[in-house]
């Protein structure tokens, strides 16, 4: 919400006296002394006006899990552990997965209570590339290659996929990275093949690659340089 509107949707504060206060530099936000009517404020901002705190602003937080296989990307599920039964935080209730992945996938998984931070992520114009890890059944041809990079036509959506890069590291093993995150993305790209996934692992995602510290079920805190990353 713009800071204007934040201010004088208080009680206390008529419109003249929000124009007041901003001119005469009387207001902070997280901080820093802010004239701009327009300035956004978060839920996650510190307002306040002569040094009295309006708004305390919440924490935002971002962690990045090491997701094992056999759980589901939902904050709840009446038959499987979740990803977020993995965390051991306080109001799990406001956090959500940025880019969610399947139940026996692995690897990289974004978790925060920030949406702004998160739709920077994921949506699909900012094209972020998603690198994966793939084992196959099939042996992995050549000729993949050029048709990752052309792109796969999927009716559902009745779109091509954008070019990906397959770099093949095996018969059946190989390194791919999409800048979309279609539904089952990597496995219908394989399927085209009739080639099927026996075991996906995501890396990376856009800056941030999954910290190989992290064993499978563990998390942590992403740092103040990470989270800026985004
Ligand atoms: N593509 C898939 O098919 N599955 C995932 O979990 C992620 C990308």
């Amino acid at each position: 919400m713009r800071l204007d509107r934040f201010l004088s949707n208080l009680p206390r504060f008529s419109r003249k006296d929000v124009r007041l206060a901003l001119l005469a530099g009387r207001v902070t936000v997280d901080g820093t002394t802010v004239r701009e009517p327009l300035h956004e404020v978060r839920e996650f901002s510190r307002v306040a006006v002569d040094g009295e705190v309006l708004q305390a602003g919440k924490s935002a937080r971002y962690f990045m899990l090491h997701k094992p296989p056999g759980c589901v990307s939902a904050t709840t599920d009446p038959h499987h552990p979740t990803v977020l039964d993995l965390l051991q935080e306080p109001d799990k209730q406001e956090l959500h997965i940025a880019g969610r992945l399947d139940f026996n996938t692995t690897g990289l998984m974004l978790i925060t209570n920030d949406g702004q931070w998160s739709r920077r992520l994921t949506q699909p114009v900012t094209l972020l590339p998603k690198v994966y890890e793939v084992e196959t059944e099939q042996p992995i041809g050549q000729h993949y290659i050029e048709q990752f990079a052309a792109g796969f036509y999927f009716a559902y959506e009745d779109l091509t996929t954008r070019p990906a890069q397959l770099v093949i590291l095996g018969s059946h093993h190989a390194r791919l990275t999409i800048v979309e995150g279609r539904y089952h993305q990597v496995k219908r790209m394989f399927g085209y093949f009739n080639n099927k996934v026996v075991s996906l692992h995501r890396e990376r995602m856009g800056p941030l690659t999954l910290d190989p510290m992290l064993k499978p079920g563990e998390y942590r805190a992403l740092t103040a340089e990470e989270i800026q990353h985004i």
